[in-house]
């Protein structure tokens, strides 16, 4: 009997001993092949003795000063190291303890920005269906994830309204810059009343509510140009995205459209330590400094000095091994064994993703979720670790799973994932054939 509160209160878990690369052991030696990074967020992988010393010395330095009186040098390296990083002069950054904390503070940050520069009427933020940005309850207010929504509706904000995400068939924009997709946004927007609307919030590649979907050519510079005409900003949520996930330093890098702020929390510090931050460019952060000079928001743990000294250690390794590139080419790798699993594997209907966050659309189970969760703890049994995914553009039909292993995979692990996933879905064709 524990007296922990588990996640499910009904399911016994195996208790984790240690990790290394791309691999965890539990407590009775069995390995597990990380094949989804947690949830995206062990980029840097496992076991990194660099990256705990540097914890462990700013811990045994000092382990708390509150922000409000005092900064440190672990806050202003983790700033540093993601503005030179950072492109569209996103260099002003806010750190928080996680992606729910980032999603918060951007929405607060956007409505504190039109009280700034005299808009009050603002406030609204525009999200699509089938996308998520945390569990607190601005968060989930904002995301549209309906399986995750529906308890909590009751709770929910109704200044946050939501237009359907791209389509996958959609065809792209026409003459006038402007798809089905894009008009759906103006849509929203013309009901809400756009000059009540402070952000328009969106994910890069879709997530956990919609495993690797990547808008097509042309949408998101659309959605900026649409933002623009009516006065909004543009918000973008990297945290699954952010920091060489994808490929590229940020997933909106594949789009070349500039947000005015973004969110970042897991690959940020690669999971050393609860860590997340809004990351401003010049516009919202200019209007605050030079305005009342105090955004009017804060958590006690933002900024913490062992949670900025992971960052920071983990942004260095992130440079220095060059792990957005390998992100790349080992994506491009895992990409084409997904692709041939898929000709092998009729329940995997299609692949999609950038980088290394690659996500397979299963076929339609008969109760929301059934197959991926069915899937990934048939891998799990068998060491391999995907993170199972439900729901998507009509509601809660729809059962994906993302394959993102670290970003420090190598060709051979890559191809080791490839076998147990194989391996997985002929043991879940099998059982949907015994349940038939
Ligand atoms: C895109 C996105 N935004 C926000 C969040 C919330 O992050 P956290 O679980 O750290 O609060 C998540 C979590 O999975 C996410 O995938």
């Amino acid at each position: 009997m524990t007296d922990v509160f588990y996640r499910s209160p009904a399911s016994e878990y195996p208790q984790i001993s240690h990790g290394e690369g791309i691999y965890l052991w539990d407590t009775t030696g069995k390995r597990y092949l990380d094949g989804a990074s947690g949830a995206l967020v062990a980029n840097l992988g496992h076991g990194r003795q660099e990256i705990a010393q540097a914890m462990a010395a700013q811990a045994g330095r000092v382990a708390f000063a509150h922000t409000m009186r005092f900064t440190s040098a672990a806050q202003e390296e983790l700033a540093a190291r993601i503005a030179r990083l950072l492109p569209y002069g996103l260099r002003h950054t806010y750190p928080v303890s996680g992606g729910s904390e980032a999603t918060e503070t951007a929405i607060k940050l956007a409505r504190q920005y039109f009280l700034e520069i005299g808009q009050p009427q603002r406030f609204r933020v525009l999200a699509r269906w089938a996308s998520y940005h945390g569990n607190s309850l601005g968060a989930l207010s904002a995301s549209g994830h309906l399986a995750r929504r529906r308890p909590y509706a009751p709770l929910l904000s109704d200044a946050f309204a939501h237009f359907p995400p791209p389509d996958s068939a959609c065809p792209g924009p026409g003459a006038d810059g402007e798809c089905d997709c894009t008009r759906a946004l103006r849509a929203a927007l013309e009901q809400s009343d756009p000059a009540t609307v402070a952000a328009i919030l969106l994910e890069p590649v879709g997530g956990s509510a919609l495993s690797g979907l990547v808008p097509h050519d042309g949408y998101f510079e659309a959605v900026r140009r649409i933002a623009d005409e009516y006065g909004i900003l543009l918000i973008a949520d990297e945290v699954m995205t952010g920091f060489g996930r994808t490929g590229e330093i940020l997933g909106m890098c594949h789009f070349e459209t500039a947000p005015d702020l973004i969110t970042a929390a897991k690959g940020l510090s690669g999971g050393y330590a609860p860590l997340g931050a809004v990351i401003a460019g010049d516009r919202v952060y200019g209007a605050i400094r030079g305005g009342s000079g105090r955004f009017a928001h804060g958590f006690t743990y933002g900024g913490h000095p062992v949670a900025c000294a992971a960052g920071a250690k983990a942004l260095e390794i992130l440079e220095r091994e060059q792990l957005v590139d390998n992100a790349r080419r080992m994506g491009a790798l895992l990409r084409a064994g997904l692709e041939d699993l898929a000709q092998r594997f009729p329940a995997v209907q299609e692949v999609r993703g950038l980088g290394l966050m690659q996500g397979l659309v299963l076929q339609t189970a008969p109760n929301p979720g059934a197959y991926a969760t069915r899937l990934s703890d048939i891998a799990f049994a068998d060491g391999l670790i995907v993170y199972a995914g439900s729901g998507g553009p009509e509601g809660v039909l729809g059962d994906h799973v993302l394959i993102a292993p670290p970003l420090v995979v190598d060709a051979a692990g890559v191809q080791e994932l490839l076998d147990l996933l194989a391996a997985a879905f002929a043991t879940l064709a099998s059982l949907v054939r015994s349940d038939a």
